[in-house]
Formats: structure tokens, sequence, C-alpha cells
């Protein structure tokens, strides 16, 4: 079932270990302020497990396009309100890559000899070479949201890619980085990326960034003589070629494996009979060239890497020996090919022929598909061309997980249910019967039977059709839809209904409404286009290409009224192409309100489109409860492991006692660690959803709320736990963890400050939030504004702090914090007022914005203003415990 856990970002667990991966163990867990030290690494870890931490490869969405993006992980970062900022370096993908300036700098020749058919050529050339899934590097910074993370990457280095495409294992989190370059994507370089995973670990953030730009750096032509590097990375080389040096067979074998591997990853459209013949020449240039290679060996060379050298030069007849990438075939890119010795050669013999091939088949790949065919005859079967793997509900495949029915390796699916019971048509009541709702979908039964019905039939009859949903946010529409899709995907993968294609477009990821002809059309074809040439051939397709050639497409179209509100066509267009008779389209949209396409089509229009509409109500408080109830079926009444120094917390599954995560964590020695089982008042939760029904009927309010409430009693455990620890400070406290299990419980209060919260501003959250001082800087400041003072200066402020603090310093922690402010009592208020607590009392409320200073010389006399409205404020600072007695 959906993310259930994963929908909760508390999972994020901050920990700091040291540079070799141990855990530092820390302990205010809240007050955790700054970056870490030196000798410290700010990791990230998942409830699941998943572990963030410098060096980490990761694949994330982007905003406002609909793809995916690679970055590593460069530094972590703790802002003074204890947010979480993710620093990463960018990767370029093989598109990025400028292509024209890659053969220049690394195949001078090859360069040189077509030069003049402009950089065209050499785009399409790389296209058709380059691994799909390789990454180059950059050092080029950006932020990333944790909300956007898709999963960790799995990254490879050269030897280990190869060896795992021969080994045929091959997964879609795993990607090759072998090279540097700049953001522009030029000046590439090799990169061993395990080394600089470390380096960016294990050094400075200013440092390991140093290092990628001095490597990317735009590089005189080295000179003839070889430097250290150079050797180096030819005795690397050679090893890695005789290694494995294959016997004839085996080569046979790699090249139809990397055929399959190329044609799998590459996005471009290859005709079967093509890719045969390339693979026929390939072999012949392999016969050609391992005589030649054989001479080469032969020469008696003691040094290893002079042999190299030989073939080397053999193979690549470079005037300027100015390559830096020599390893690297030039050809580089079919897996296969670096990985034999024979390739350099096999360049050498006949590189323009094994070009044109090449060519031939770039043109034809960015040929739009609109005006590739004059006659639909000759439209190929497209089933098996546009093969794409990526639905878009692969990544929620992830999440599947969580949801269990597997009986003897089929699904039960609805499908088969509801078909084992009738032959006729089924009605929207069979189809709730035979779902388990309750499981994953409470309160929606009746929205999901009716979309169920019209997708499954549509995708049985081969048909078209178009569903129109409304409804407010958080009220499950995105949920159901990718609910029924689950479901059909299931029963098409047990081949009850034929295949289909799942695309999800949302407007709010799309910058220009354009944009989405352009993603829609690459998800079903591969292909990147302009949007223009996307349309054509979009148009083309659901009306030329004839309907047995196709699969059928059904497509989400999220956040309607983003889209629309940037162009209307784009509407217009999905739904139009819906009525083509051969289109084999599903339209799914979902907006906000209900008479969207009248608004903004027309009636004559919409009407003629004539769709299914389907109307979501906000869930009432019963619905709120039961499906808050199941979303928390994981997380109450389980237990943890909790540290009782640093806070962090392991999930210990409900079936075996063992912990879930990584095997690293298994071995953890948890005696040390309190057992904790947490629970959830069924009042708590009861109150957050009738409140909510009341204003919205949101659940993704009402779960974040809940989420809010549990981190707010988490709070109030853990300061228990450090007060006991303090009252009997003796260490017989440990050694607990085998002990009976505490409770942690979330209570009605817990809520009801959470639900407060969720209504207040960020500015008042800033506040609660402040330290004592801060407040008490705040409490001081407006006093005096309401004794009518009218310029209120910083000095009076610290008269007045002083004073309340006098006046109520009966409190042994006031008293404290007056001799940190007032140290010695003088009265040397100058000296004061540059010690460091009172500047970052007051520079973090000037950062924030809630109160403005007019900046003097001499800063007692600077006006202090109030920034946001008094009322607001006031009604924070009374909720503090401390001041509430002032
Ligand atoms: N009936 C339901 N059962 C379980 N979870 C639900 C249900 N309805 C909504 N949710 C959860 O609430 C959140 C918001 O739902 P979503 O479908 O994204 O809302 P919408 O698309 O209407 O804005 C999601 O986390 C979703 O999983
Ligand atoms: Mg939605």
């Amino acid at each position: 079932m959906a993310s259930t856990l994963a929908e909760f970002e508390v999972q994020w667990e901050i920990q700091k270990t040291d540079l070799k991966g141990n855990l530092i163990a820390e302990t205010p867990r809240r007050r955790r302020r700054g970056d870490a030290t030196e000798h410290e690494v700010i990791n990230l870890v998942r409830y699941d497990g998943v572990r963030l931490y410098p060096g980490v490869t990761i694949v994330c969405k982007v905003e406002g396009a609909d793809e995916l993006s690679a970055y590593m992980i460069h530094e972590v970062r703790l802002n003074t309100s204890n947010y979480v900022e993710l620093w990463c370096l960018n990767y370029l993908s093989w598109y990025e890559i400028n292509a024209a300036e890659r053969y220049k700098q690394l195949d001078g020749e090859f360069y040189e000899t077509n030069k003049e058919k402009g950089d065209k050529f050499f785009e399409e050339t790389f296209a058709s070479q380059s691994i799909k899934n390789e990454l180059y590097l950059t050092a080029e910074l950006s932020e990333i949201y944790l909300r956007d993370l898709q999963f960790v990457a799995n990254i490879k280095n050269e030897k280990e890619y190869l060896d795992s495409v021969n080994e045929g294992k091959m997964d879609s989190n795993m990607f090759l980085c072998r090279s540097a370059c700049l953001p522009s994507g030029t000046n590439l370089a090799d990169l061993d990326i395990h080394f600089f995973e470390e380096k960016i670990r294990s050094s400075n953030p200013k440092v390991s960034l140093e290092y990628l730009r001095d490597i990317t750096l735009p590089k005189l032509p080295k000179p003839l003589n070889k430097s250290k590097v150079h050797a180096r990375e030819k005795v690397v080389a050679t090893k890695l070629q005789s290694d494995n040096t294959p016997s004839k067979k085996s080569f046979q074998q790699t090249v139809s494996k990397t055929n399959a591997e190329v044609q799998r990853i590459a996005s471009t459209i290859v005709n079967e009979k093509e890719a045969i013949s390339d693979n026929e020449s390939d072999l012949s240039e392999y016969h050609e060239s391992k005589e030649e290679f054989a001479n080469a060996s032969s020469s008696d060379s003691d040094e290893e890497f002079e042999d190299y050298q030989s073939a080397e030069e053999l193979a690549i007849v470079e005037p300027a020996k100015k390559k830096v990438r020599s390893i690297k075939p030039d050809i580089p890119i079919s897996p296969v090919k670096s990985q034999t010795p024979l390739q350099p050669s096999a360049v050498h013999s006949s590189p323009r022929k094994f070009f044109k091939n090449n060519i031939v088949r770039a043109k034809k790949a960015y040929t739009p598909f609109s005006k590739r065919y004059k006659n639909p005859k000759d439209i190929p079967d497209l089933n098996d061309i546009f093969q794409r793997h990526n639905n878009d509900l692969d990544i929620a495949a992830l999440e599947e997980r969580f949801r269990t029915v597997s009986a003897k390796g089929k699904m039960e699916t609805i499908f088969s249910k509801v078909k084992k019971q009738l032959n006729s048509r089924n009605s929207k009541e069979e189809i709730v019967k035979a779902a388990d709702f309750d499981n994953y979908l409470p309160a929606r039964e009746n929205e999901f039977a009716s979309i169920y019905l019209s997708l499954y039939s549509a995708i049985e009859a081969g048909t078209s059709t178009s569903i129109y949903i409304a409804g407010t946010p958080g009220v499950g529409k995105t949920l159901t839809v990718r609910e029924v899709v689950k479901d059909l995907m299931t029963s098409a993968d047990q081949k009850e209904l034929p295949r289909f294609q799942y695309i999800e477009i949302n407007g709010l990821k799309i910058v220009k409404a354009s944009d989405s002809y352009e993603v829609f059309w690459q998800k079903i074809s591969g292909e990147k286009l302009t949007s223009g040439a996307a349309m054509e051939s979009l148009e083309f397709y659901f009306n030329k290409v004839p309907a047995t050639k196709k699969r059928p497409i059904v497509v989400l179209l999220d956040e309607l009224d983003a889209l629309v509100s940037k162009s209307q066509d784009v509407m217009y267009n999905f739904f139009n192409w819906a009525t083509y008779s051969n289109a084999k389209l599903i339209v799914v949209a979902v907006a906000n309100t209900l008479d969207l396409p009248e608004r903004h089509l027309g009636n004559k229009i919409s009407s003629r489109i004539g769709f299914t509409r389907i109307m979501f109500t906000g869930y009432t408080h019963e619905e709120l409860r039961t499906i808050i109830n199941l979303r928390l079926k994981y997380l109450n009444e389980s237990s943890f492991y909790v540290d009782p120094e640093t806070g962090s917390s392991y999930m210990i599954s409900p079936d075996s006692s063992t912990i879930e995560t990584d095997e690293e964590e298994k071995r953890k020695d948890f005696s040390n660690y309190k057992r904790l089982k947490l629970r959830i008042n069924p009042d708590a939760i009861e109150i957050a959803s009738r409140k909510i029904a009341s204003v919205s009927g949101d659940v993704r309010r009402a779960l974040k709320v809940v989420k809010r409430a549990v981190e707010y009693a988490e709070n109030d455990y853990l300061k228990r736990l450090r007060y006991e620890r303090l009252v009997n400070s003796k260490k017989d406290t440990s050694g607990n963890g085998t002990g009976n299990e505490e409770l942690q419980s979330v209570e009605i209060k817990h809520i009801t400050k959470a639900l407060n919260e969720s209504s207040t501003s960020p500015e008042q959250q800033f506040i609660s939030g402040l330290s004592f001082s801060g407040k008490l800087f705040l409490y001081a400041l407006i006093n005096l504004i309401k004794k009518k003072q009218t310029d209120v200066q910083l000095g009076d402020i610290v008269e007045e702090m002083r004073l309340l603090i006098d006046v109520n310093g009966n409190n042994k922690y006031i008293l404290e914090l007056k001799r940190i402010l007032f140290q010695n009592d003088s009265v040397d208020t100058k000296e004061q007022l540059r010690a460091v607590s009172w500047d970052y009392i007051l520079l973090q409320l000037l950062d924030a914005g809630v109160v403005v200073r007019q900046y003097l010389k001499n800063e007692r006399l600077s006006t202090i203003k109030l920034n946001i409205s008094m009322e607001d404020a006031e009604q924070c600072l009374h909720e503090d415990e401390m001041l509430k007695t002032f």
C-alpha cells in the first residue's frame, strides 16, 4: 500500500558519525544546531534504513520537470532552526554532454575528419554510442529537498559496471560514473568515483569541491612524456584488460548481450535488421583486429604499461597525443568494447566504417515520429518498439511490499475475483465486493469502483475514454487513481488484461504547459523532442497509428488546474486525442473544481468530449479516523530501540524481533538502548479527525498533525529520560535494553499542540521554537511598547530584561541565564552587548524578520522595532511555560 510510513517525513533521523561511520553520541536531540565539526559527518537516516551522507548518490524528482535527476550529496547542513539542508553536486546525463567538444577532446582525429559536418553530427553519434545510464559529475551545487528523493543510486566505476553487465546483474538503480566535467558538459576528466566518494566523506566540503573543480579545469594539451598519473591509469587499464581477455566465444556472447543492453537503454528506435547487421560488422572487425592485437602484444616488453602503450599506439593514430582518457575506448561506450583488449585496434582498423552505421541509426532516431512514415501501412508494430519499462507506477512498486496478498505467486486481483463470479457485465457493486478496501483505501469504495470500471473496460476493449475527477486537496484523488492502476497492472501482468502503459503528468511540475507534450511523448516513445515536434508526433500517434499496432495508454493528468492556468490547449488536446477512434488513450484528469472543462473549453466542446465525472467529497470524521488508524497501523503499538544518549531510534519489526535496518545495523549492539513502545491514544486520533473533518476533510493535513503529535510526545519522553538520568546520576540506567519495555504515548495534549501549530503562521512557529532568552527579549520589547515607549532602544530592552529577571529570578534556570547575560553584575553594557549570547539572540530575531533594527554605531542606542503583529507574538509567548509565570 502506498507509502504508509513514508508519508511521515519525521522518519528522517539525524545522526552524527565520525569519519569512519561510527555513531557519535550526543545529548540534546532537538538542540542540535550548527554544522558538524571537522570530525563529524551528519547522516540522515530514514525509518527503513536508507542512510544519506556526503558521498551518497541519490536520484530525485526535478521540480517543474517531469523527470529524475541524479545528485551526489556534498554536504548535509543543519541550520539554526534545525532544518536540514542537503547540498548536492549535480550529475549530467549523456544528453547534456557537449558531444562535439567531447570528441575534440578525446579523439582529435575523428573530430578533425568530421568537423565540417557540424555539431549535430557529433550529437547524433554520441546519442547512439553513449551509455544511457552513465553519469558525469560536475562541481555545480544545488540544494535538494528530501521530499523529492526517489531512491539511492548504486554507483559503479567502469570495472564494476562492466562486470555487472556481463553477469547480467543490471538493475534500474545502477549507474556508471567514471568522469567529471564542467557544468556546461565540456572538459571531461577521469574520475575515480569511489575515491571521490571517500574524499567527500572524509574531508572538508571545500576541499572536495576544489578537487572536483581542479580536475575539470580546462587543461593545456598534455606533453608527450608520461606523467605519473597517466602511467598509473594505464597500468590499471592493462590489468583490467588482461584480466578478462575473453575467448572468442565469450566475446560473441558479450556482443549479443551488449546489443541487447544497448537496445534496452538506448532511447533510440532501432530496427531489428540494422542491429543485426551492426552486430555482424562488429564481429568482422573483431576478426580483423584480433591478429593485429596479437602482433602488438607479442612485442616482448617488460613493463606492463609499455605493453599497453604499444597497443594503444597501434590503435589510435593520434599525432598530438593530447588525449587524457586513453583507456576509454574512443567509441567508448558500448560497454563490451571497452572491456575487450581488441577494442582499440578495432577502431584503428576501420573507424569510418564503424561510424557510418551509427550515423544512419542516429539520424533515423531523430526524425520526428510524425514525419517518419508516409503511409500508415509502413508503421511497424509499436508494441515492441516502444518498450518502456518505466511505467510511472514503478516507483510506487517499491511501496508494494506494504500490501500483502500473495497466494502461490499469483496475486488475487479484483479482476480475477469478479470474473470468477460472472461472465456478464460487471457492476460497481461486484467490484466493491471483490476488493478489500479496509486494508488500503477505506472510504473510497465507490469512487474506486467507478474509475476501475471505466478503465478496465476501455483497456479490455482497446477503446479510448476520458474520466474527470474533481475534489479539494487531500481527499484521496491521486491515491485512488493509483490504486486502480496498480490493480489493473497486476491483472495485466497476469495476462488477464492487455498490457497497458501508465503515465503521470502533474500540472504542478510542469513549467510551461506545452512541456507536457514533450514529457508525454518521451514517456511513450523514449524520444526527447521539442514540444512542437512532440505534439505533432502525439497527434500522429493517436490519430494515424492503427489500433492494433499500439498498446493502451492510461494518462493521469494530475493537478489539471495548474496546467490549465498556463494554457487551455493542452487540456483540449488531451481530451481530443481520446476522441479519436484509434487512439487507445484513456485520460484521467484530476482537478479541484468540477466545472473546469466548461470554464475553459466552453460548453459545446466539453459536451462533445463527454467524459465521466466523479466528485470526491471531503472525508467525514469517521472516515478520517479509519484512514489515520490504517496509516498508523505500522507505527502505533510498534516497538523501538531508543538510544538514550541521542534519541535515535530503530524500529523493531513486529513479527520477528529483528531491527528493520540494513545489515550493518543488525549487528549493532542494542544492549544500552531502551526498549520503547509507541502508543497513540484513540481519543487523540478522534479529536484530530473531528477537528479536521469540520474544516476541510483533508487527510494529508490530518496525517501531518498526527505526525507532529508523535514528535511532541517523543520530545516529552526524551526530556523525561534525560531528567531521570540526571536524578540517578549513577550510570545504572544503562544495560536496560533487554529490560521491560517503556511506553511512549501520544496524548490529547500533543494532538492539541499539533493542531494549534498547524493553524499558526510561520513567524509564530519560529517564536515558539526560540530559546528562552530569545523569548524574553521579545517579551521585554513588547512590555516596553505597551508602556507607550515609541522608540525602543536596544539598551532599554537590555535593562527591561534585567528587571524582569530580577523580579522573577527565583528559579535556578533564570539565575543561570542572568549569570551568562549580565556577567559580574557590572553595568558595562558596551561589553555585554558584544558578548556572543546577545549577538546570538538579536541576530536570530533579525534573521527571521521578527524584529528590525535601525543601525547606529552605538549599538545601545539603536532602535528596535517589532516586525510582526503584537498579538501573534504575545500569543506564542504566553504559551511558554516559564514566561507564563512572569
Ligand atoms: N481513503 C484513503 N485511505 C488511505 N489513505 C488516504 C485516503 N485518502 C487519502 N489518503 C492519503 O492522504 C494523502 C492525500 O491523498 P491524495 O490522493 O494525494 O489527495 P489528493 O490527490 O486528493 O490531493 C495521501 O497520503 C494519501 O495516501
Ligand atoms: Mg493529488
